[in-house]
């Protein structure tokens, strides 16, 4: 396995969407009719792609008799809906103002950078995706955290860092 690494941490790229243009229209086909659909219909493209590809759009747009704008709006506007298949880890920060204003900002601006990563980038490994999320109902523990869907409070630089090396590390044994 080819992993570029700087200072411990692997270096970011986007793994591509293994894209399907027939199952995609069966699946917002499927969806279309439903008063309500579209939120279904980018879910079943999560389930079945792992994102919402941009190629979905179009066909989005038009099964929905909405603007591709609008559809867009929509994906951007709700966090779960990803541009590209998560990796195989996801870290997400709390961005919310009780963990924001507890290190919570310095710790995610100093780990995106060292990733060399945007919000909701992927490592160059596929290990980990980190990305926003917006209040975890951890206030009392400030920064909070969800690695793999388990909480974390009152998280420290430390610890942050031996996340990701943990999660980079599983992947090269694996
Ligand atoms: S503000 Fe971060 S958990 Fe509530």
């Amino acid at each position: 396995m080819d992993i570029a690494m700087t200072d411990g941490y692997p270096r970011h790229a986007q793994p591509e969407p293994a894209w399907d243009a027939a199952q995609a229209s069966a699946l917002i086909s499927a969806e279309a009719g439903r008063e309500g659909g579209l939120l279904p219909a980018l879910h079943a493209l999560m389930a079945a792609f792992g994102c919402v590809p941009e190629a979905a759009e179009p066909l989005l747009a038009s099964a929905f008799n909405l603007s591709r704008a609008e559809i867009t709006g929509v994906i951007g506007f709700y966090h779960d809906f990803r541009r590209a298949p998560a990796g195989r880890h996801v870290l997400k920060l709390c961005r919310a103002e009780a963990c924001q204003s507890m290190n919570g900002a310095a710790l995610a601006a100093d780990l995106l950078a060292r990733l060399g990563l945007e919000w909701g980038g992927t490592t160059a490994d596929g290990a980990l995706t980190v990305e926003p999320v917006y209040c975890l109902g951890l206030c009392a523990m400030p920064p909070a955290a969800l690695f793999d869907g388990a909480p974390i409070g009152r998280l420290e630089a430390r610890r942050l860092a031996a996340l990701v090396a943990d999660a980079s590390r599983v992947e090269q044994t694996a």
